[in-house]
C-alpha cells in the first residue's frame, strides 16, 4: 500500500483548502505585502520611513549576527576529501553487494531521491520484495520486522564538529574516547565518527545482513554470531575484493596499505569520504547569512531566528554550528514499532547504552540543516508535519495525550504498534524535559520559516546528480525499480 491516505489528505488540504482559507482571512503574505507597497508609493513620508525601516533591518541583521556568533554558530564546514576515496565510496554507497542478501544498499535508506532519508516512519531493511524501490514504495518482507528507528538524514555528518553517531550516540568520539558497539574489535584506522558508523549497517541483521534463515539462501554473512564483528567484516570485504574492479580501485585508493592489510575499515573510510563530500552542503540561506550575506534570509526567517535563539529556547539543545548539542533529551515522543529492547518491546533511547535511568527515553538532539526536506521527523518518524513537531516541543504532555497515529505515521501497519496507554504516557512524561514557552501563531510560522532557511538551494537536483550510472557488481540501487 504505497501512499498513506492521510498523507494524501494532508497534501490535498495544503494545496486546495489552506490557500483559500488564508486569502479569505487576508492572511496571505502576498496581500499584506502589496497593500503596504501601495501605501508607501503614494505617500511622501514613505521614503524617510522606508530608510528608517531599512536601517532597522540592517541593525537587526547586525544584532542577529552577533547573537549567532555569541552562541558559537558558524557557517558549516565541508572538509575536503581524497577524491579516490570519495569515488570508491560513491559506488559502495549505491551497491547492494555489501548487503548479505544483495537486496539493500546504504542508499536504500539514505537515498538522494528521498533527501538522504527514506520518507518512512520506520525503515524497511533486507528481505523486502520491493527490489530497487525507495521511499513509500518499499514494503516489508514476510516475516521481517521494521527497523526500530527512523532513517535519519545524513547531511553534513562529515563536519569536524561531530563527536557522535546514531540516535543514542552508541558511536562516539566525545572527549577523545572512541566507543562503538564493536569494542576492541573496531579497527584502529578509523578516526572520525562517520567512518566508524559506516562499519555497522552491514552488521545489522534487519538493515543489511539478513536473518539466520537467510544462510540457506546462500548468504554467508548471515551465518556469523551477532558479536563476531571481525568475522562479518572479513566476509563482507572478501565479497568486495572478489570483484576485480573494486580490487583495483582499493589498491589504487590506498597505495600506502599492503593488500593483506586492507579490510572493511577501508570501505568505511571510502563511504565516509563520499558522504562527507556529497552530502556536505554549506550554502543554505542561513549559512550564507552567517558569512555576512544579510540578504540571504527572508525577514520572516530572521524573526524566526531571533525566536530560535531567544524566547523559544530552541538553542538550549539545537546549539552550535551543527544545531545540536549532541546530548540526549527525553521529549516524550510516542513509542512506535518493535522497540530496541527485546524484554520490554520499547525503545529506551540513550539508556539502552548507558543503563543510566537519567537517560530513559532520551535521544540525541538531531541537527537541523535541510530538515524541511527530511520528514517524517523524530527518532521513530512519529510526526509527519513540522508544525506538529513544534507543537510537540512546546507541550509534550498535551501532544502525547492527543497523539493521532493515523494522521502521523507514514506506514499504516505501524498504527497498531503504538504503545501509548496512560501508564506509558505517565512513565515517559515523568522524566521528560519541561518546556514552558508560549508562541503565537505568527511566531510559530516564523520558526518554520527559519527552518526553511536551513535548507540548501536546488537540493533535489543536486542530490539526484550523485546517483552513479552503474556499480561494479551490477547491483545498482538507483531507486527506479526493476
Ligand atoms: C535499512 C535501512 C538502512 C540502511 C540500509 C542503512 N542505514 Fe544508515 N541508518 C538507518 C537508521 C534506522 C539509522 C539510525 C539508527 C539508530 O540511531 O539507532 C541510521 C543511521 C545512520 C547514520 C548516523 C546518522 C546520525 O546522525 O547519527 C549514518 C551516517 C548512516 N546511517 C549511514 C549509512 C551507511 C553508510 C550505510 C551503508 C553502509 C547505511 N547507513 C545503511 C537506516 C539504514
Ligand atoms: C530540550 C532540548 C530541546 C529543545 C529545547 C528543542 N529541541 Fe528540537 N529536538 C530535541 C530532541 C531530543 C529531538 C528528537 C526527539 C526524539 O526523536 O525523541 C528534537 C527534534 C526536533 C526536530 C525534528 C528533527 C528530525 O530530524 O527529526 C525539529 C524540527 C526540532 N527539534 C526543532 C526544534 C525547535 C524549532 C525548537 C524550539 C521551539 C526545539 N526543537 C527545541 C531537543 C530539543
Amino acid at each position: 500500500m504505497p501512499f498513506h491516505h492521510s498523507a494524501l489528505l494532508r497534501a490535498l488540504l495544503a494545496i486546495v483548502v489552506l490557500p483559500v482559507f488564508c486569502s479569505a482571512q487576508g492572511f496571505s503574505r502576498k496581500s499584506s505585502w502589496s497593500s503596504s507597497n501601495k501605501w508607501s508609493s503614494s505617500n511622501k513620508w514613505s521614503s524617510a520611513n522606508q530608510q528608517k525601516s531599512q536601517r532597522q533591518v540592517s541593525n537587526g541583521d547586525a544584532e542577529l549576527l552577533d547573537l549567532l556568533r555569541s552562541n558559537g554558530v558558524e557557517a558549516i564546514d565541508t572538509p575536503e576529501q581524497d577524491p579516490k576515496h570519495a569515488a570508491l565510496g560513491n559506488l559502495l554507497f549505491f551497491d547492494r553487494l555489501i548487503c548479505g542478501n544483495n537486496d539493500t544498499a546504504c542508499a536504500t535508506c539514505h537515498h538522494p531521491l528521498t533527501s538522504t532519508s527514506d520518507t518512512l516512519s520506520l525503515g524497511v531493511g533486507t528481505g523486502s520484495p520491493s527490489k530497487n524501490e525507495v521511499g513509500v514504495f518499499r514494503v516489508m518482507g514476510e516475516g521481517r520486522e521494521f527497523v526500530p528507528r527512523t532513517s535519519p538524514d545524513i547531511f553534513n555528518r562529515g563536519s569536524a564538529h561531530w563527536t557522535s553517531m546514531f540516535w543514542d550516540s552508541r558511536v562516539s568520539t566525545a572527549g577523545g574516547v572512541t566507543t562503538s558497539p564493536a569494542g576492541a574489535a573496531l579497527p584502529s584506522e578509523l578516526v572520525k565518527p562517520l567512518q566508524i558508523q559506516a562499519m555497522f549497517p552491514p552488521t545489522s541483521r534487519g538493515e543489511m545482513r539478513g536473518s539466520h534463515e537467510d544462510v540457506f539462501n546462500g548468504n554467508e554473512v548471515a551465518a556469523f554470531a551477532d558479536d563476531d564483528f571481525a568475522g562479518i567484516w572479513e566476509a563482507l570485504f572478501a565479497r568486495v575484493m572478489d570483484n576485480d574492479i573494486y580490487r583495483a580501485m582499493f589498491l589504487d585508493a590506498f597505495p600506502e596499505v599492503d593488500e593483506a592489510d586492507l579490510g572493511f575499515q577501508h570501505a568505511a573510510i571510502a563511504l565516509a569520504a563520499f558522504e562527507t563530500e556529497a552530502f556536505g552542503m554549506n550554502d543554505s540561506p542561513f549559512d550564507e547569512f552567517l558569512r555576512g550575506n544579510t540578504q540571504a534570509m527572508s525577514r520572516a526567517a530572521k524573526r524566526g531566528a531571533f525566536l530560535f535563539y531567544g524566547k523559544a529556547g530552541c538553542v538550549d539543545c539545537h546549539s552550535g554550528t551543527l544545531l545540536t548539542d549532541q546530548l540526549h533529551h527525553n521529549l516524550a515522543v510516542p513509542q512506535i514499532g518493535p522497540g530496541k529492547n527485546p524484554l520490554t518491546g520499547l525503545d529506551h533511547g540513550r539508556m539502552g547504552i548507558t543503563a543510566d535511568p537519567a537517560d530513559e527515553f532520551a535521544f540525541r538532539t538531531p541537527p537541523l540543516r535541510n530538515v524541511t526536506a527530511t520528514g517524517p521527523w523524530m527518532h521513530n518518524g512519529a510526526f509527519s508535519s513540522l508544525e506538529d513537531v513544534i507543537e510537540h516541543h512546546l507541550d509534550p504532555k498535551e501532544s502525547l495525550r492527543d497523539y493521532r497515529a493515523r494522521l502521523q505515521l507514514v506506514q499504516p501497519d505501524l498504527i497498531s504498534t503504538v504503545v501509548n496507554g496512560r501508564t506509558m504516557q505517565d512513565w515517559m512524561l515523568d522524566t521528560a524535559e519541561e518546556v514552558d514557552v508560549e508562541l503565537s501563531k505568527r511566531e510559530k510560522s516564523d520558526l518554520i520559516e527559519f527552518l526553511h532557511s536551513l535548507t540548501a538551494p536546488d537540493l533535489a537536483a543536486r542530490l539526484q546528480a550523485l546517483i552513479p550510472a552503474s556499480v561494479p557488481s551490477g547491483m545498482l540501487e538507483n531507486g527506479l525499480g526493476e
